[in-house]
């Protein structure tokens, strides 16, 4: 708690602008053989790091006090900080040798931050009954979730850059196939899922599958395990009196030149009319709900020991918001169609990096 104190005062008071740059920029930046492009994108990331973490420290010293001081909460900004004493304390770059010891340093704070999102949604679930302004939290969660992707895009991209990759420009996949990406997490989905119901459904894929083209895979990576998930449990919950049969998924793809758009259906049931307008909230879940089915416990008896809200298919009720405020922040959307009684359809939409028009910046 000290620390905080001490340290923000010790933070300029009103950090600078951002500079976001577009995957284009990011894609055609070069590369030259004596590694002057690792050198000129680590400078960025030397001026720009700091920056963007002042900013989220700032965020973080205007919530209000009671929820401020939530030792969880707490953490994570003591985490920021730290970040950023680290990053501004580093000497200038000036060459390669020093460029292979920032890498060092920002892997170690990918690393360290690596359950932030997890921690904020323990901090706010904590928190909950001092929160009286629902939309200054929804804000706070949105803008910091959002940066941070934004920064662990930019901090990766730099790290990746050292890789050779025929298929890479830093995180930039030159020729994404979304097929193969939906069927990666299809294969994950599945696991989580037969580990938690005993079964899983098949998942369908089609539309344009053969489609490739240039995007970035990590926000897809944080995004289609969300939704896969989701309609994997919706399917087995409404079918858990006949887990082997329970029906496919359908996963349908659509490409154009100005955007591509991935549809997941389910035949789970739907969305019920009096939750659909919370879905999209952060923290709201049907956890506790399913937890107290009889049917799931004394199935696998996996929930129940793990206790309540907790479980590798949901939890915090965060998977649907946080994937709405990124697929937004890359210039996209995220939808939910409930037909009740049959099942859900969630359409993420996503703008081309090289696609007409302005394209959305990191
Ligand atoms: N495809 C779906 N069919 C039916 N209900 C859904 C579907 N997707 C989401 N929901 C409902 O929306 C709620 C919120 O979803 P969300 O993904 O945000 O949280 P969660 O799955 O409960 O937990 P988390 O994703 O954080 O582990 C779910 O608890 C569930 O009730
Ligand atoms: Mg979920």
């Amino acid at each position: 708690m000290e620390a905080v104190f001490l340290c923000v005062t010790m933070l300029f008071v009103l950090p600078q602008p951002s500079v976001r740059l577009t995957p284009t920029t990011m894609l055609y930046s070069g590369k030259s053989p004596d590694g002057s492009h690792v050198l000129s994108s680590a400078k960025y990331l030397q001026m720009e790091l700091p920056v963007r973490i002042a900013h989220r420290v700032k965020g973080f010293r205007s919530l209000p006090f009671i929820i401020g001081c939530n030792p969880t909460i707490l953490q994570v900004h003591e985490l920021y900080i730290r970040a950023y004493h680290m990053l501004s304390d580093f000497p200038p770059i000036t060459d390669l040798e020093a460029e292979g010891r920032y890498c060092k340093l920002v892997r170690q704070l990918l690393d360290d931050h690596k359950d932030v999102v997890t921690m904020l949604a323990e901090g706010f679930r904590e928190s909950r009954k001092h929160i009286q302004d629902e939309a200054l939290i929804r804000n706070f969660l949105d803008t910091t979730l959002t940066s941070r992707l934004g920064i662990r895009m930019l901090a990766t991209h730099h790290i990746a850059l050292h890789e050779d990759n025929p298929d890479f420009v830093g995180i930039i996949c030159t020729r994404l196939s979304p097929k193969k990406i939906i069927e990666k997490w299809v294969d994950f989905a599945r696991r989580l899922c037969e580990h938690q119901y005993g079964s899983s459904p098949r998942v369908r894929i089609n539309g344009h599958v053969a489609a490739r083209f240039p995007f970035i895979p990590l926000p897809l990576d944080y995004i289609l395990p969300e939704l896969l998930k989701n309609a994997m449990r919706a399917t087995m919950e409404s079918h858990l009196d006949t887990p082997h049969n329970a029906p496919d998924l359908v996963v349908t793809i659509a490409n154009n030149d100005i955007d591509f758009v991935i549809r997941i259906s389910d035949r789970g049931g739907g969305i019920p009319h009096s939750i659909l307008d919370k879905v999209l909230d952060y923290h709201f879940t049907t956890a506790e709900e399913s937890n107290q089915d009889p049917r799931m416990s004394n199935l696998f008896g996996i929930i129940t020991n793990n206790g309540p809200q907790s479980g590798p298919m949901h939890g915090f009720g965060f998977g649907l918001p946080t994937s709405v405020a990124y697929a937004e922040y890359l210039g996209g959307s995220l939808t939910v169609q409930s037909m009740q009684g049959i099942g859900t359809d969630v359409y993420l939409r996503l703008r081309h990096i090289d696609g007409k028009g302005e394209s959305f910046r990191i």
